[in-house]
């Protein structure tokens, strides 16, 4: 871990967790806060690259290392042009999203870990009751792996805590590591205030 990174640099905010964790919830939530701290910021969430980047793609392991390697390579573009990158995907395999930080250097891993029973419980897509009655094959955390993070910058229950709470500590992991100045945090901390000047 390293605060020496200018926040000129673009860096990714990388969401890693079973379906129904709200990776996606978090970073569409840290997407205008980072934008109203003056950065210039992507999401490549992984429902949305696999209509179009990753079409055609399946979830064997080898496609969901295809998805990932994809992800990355285009994070790694936008990153190193300026742009804060927030990826929500499953990327169930610690070797990838390993290679997928080694690519992209500016990396900051977030898990998103609330217990898979409160994933099942929540099901918001239904697809939980369809794997738990075996009508999906490899959905991951039912019949197929997810390997936890090792050492993430941050890993967040979403069962235990609030979305602005999730946002806030996220806001803050990105200052300690460099990737936020002062003043960009106070403006994505209170971004009303950036809007209505006193
Ligand atoms: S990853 O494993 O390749 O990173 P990704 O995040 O792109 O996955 O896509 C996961 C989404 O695909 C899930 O949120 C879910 O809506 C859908 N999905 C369909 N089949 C599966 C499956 N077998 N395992 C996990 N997710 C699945």
């Amino acid at each position: 871990m390293s605060g020496s990174q200018s926040s000129k640099n673009g860096a990714v905010v990388w969401f890693t967790g079973l379906s129904g964790a709200g990776k996606s919830t978090l970073a569409e939530a840290l997407l205008p806060r980072l934008r109203a701290a003056g950065k210039k910021v992507e999401l490549l969430d992984g429902d949305i690259v696999r209509t179009h980047l990753s079409k055609g793609l399946g979830y064997s392991r080898e496609d969901r290392d295809i998805n990932v390697d994809r992800i990355a390579f285009v994070a790694h573009l936008l990153a190193r042009n300026g742009v804060t990158v927030l990826v929500a995907a499953i990327s169930p395999y610690r070797a990838s999203r390993d290679r997928a930080r080694e690519t992209i250097g500016s990396f900051v891993e977030v898990h998103v870990a609330p217990p898979v029973a409160e994933c099942i419980k929540r099901d918001v897509k239904g697809l939980y009751q369809k794997a738990l009655a075996g009508e999906i094959p490899q959905f991951t955390g039912v019949n197929d792996p997810y390997e936890e993070p090792l050492s993430a910058e941050l890993t967040l229950d979403t069962s235990a805590i609030s979305v602005e709470k999730a946002l806030s500590q996220i806001l803050i992991t990105l200052r300690e590591l460099g990737y936020l100045e002062e003043s960009e945090l106070a403006r994505a901390e209170a971004p009303g205030d950036a809007a209505n000047p006193s």
